[in-house]
């Protein structure tokens, strides 16, 4: 998988890309990240990247010249062009796994008060915002991206772990707990040393199920849920499967 970034702060990457698990499957080749600095596509006395916006307001505006320098330079598709805003689509864990299935990406790191609508209109293929609040600039955004897409890349983590991990059936994870047995006299539940695997995987589902109902009760409110989760949220919450009370919700 390649990660084509696109930034006028190519040296913000490299920590992380040195520190993380992505350094490692760097090196394995499993994932490989080019920086282009849209700068370098600037081509005025003072390799200018942004100005003012048509029909007034705050703020500055990424040139389309440049964007599209940056764009073009990486030569022919397909490839999808994503460009990270708080404009765009909520990004989540499907997302993430639709993204893993391509081969290249191409992420565009906004600054400012955008970037043209042109470039937009002309190349992008997904504008997706990571959260509902405004990020100073793309880059931290794009780093989300990159870090849970590259870790559901085949080769990147564990098959085993991803399947337990939290939103892969509709819900959250479950706890966990490590040594010592007793912390602060909080002992870990009997069931998880017991070493009865059946009655250890039900204790997780059910603690799972728990746990979305306190922190996250609209992620129940998919249809399509497996049978034994529906089955046991009716049991706890006497059959209005999004939790007892709506109005609770923050
Ligand atoms: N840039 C600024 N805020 C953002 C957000 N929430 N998501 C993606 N890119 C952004």
């Amino acid at each position: 998988m390649i990660f084509n970034i696109l930034t006028l702060f190519p040296e913000s990457f490299q920590g992380y890309m040195d520190t993380s698990i992505l350094g490692k499957v760097i090196e394995k080749k499993i994932i490989s990240v080019n920086l282009v600095n849209i700068r370098d596509f600037a081509y005025d006395k003072h390799r200018k990247c942004d100005d003012s916006p048509y029909g007034g307001g705050p703020g500055m505006v990424l040139k389309p010249e440049p964007l599209s320098g940056a764009i073009e330079s990486l030569g022919k598709g397909p490839r999808r062009v994503i460009y990270l805003t708080p404009a765009g689509k909520l990004y989540n864990q499907q997302y993430a796994e639709a993204l893993a299935k391509e081969k290249e990406l191409v992420l565009i790191c906004g600054k400012y008060e955008g970037i043209d609508q042109r470039i937009i209109d002309q190349y992008v293929t997904d504008e997706i915002s990571i959260g509902d609040y405004v990020l100073s600039s793309g880059e931290i955004a794009a780093k989300v991206i990159i870090d849970s897409v590259s870790r559901l890349v085949s080769g990147v983590i564990k098959e085993e772990s991803l399947l337990e991990e939290s939103f892969n059936r509709g819900i959250l994870e479950y706890p966990q707990y490590t040594r010592p047995q007793v912390f602060n006299g909080r002992e870990v539940p009997e069931i998880l040393i017991t070493g009865h695997h059946a009655n250890i995987q039900e204790w997780r589902l059910k603690k799972g199920i728990e746990k979305t109902l306190k922190n996250r009760p609209d992620l129940l409110d998919r249809v399509d849920l497996d049978e034994n989760i529906k089955e046991y949220l009716n049991n706890i919450t006497g059959g209005q499967s999004n939790g007892p009370n709506k109005s609770d919700r923050s």
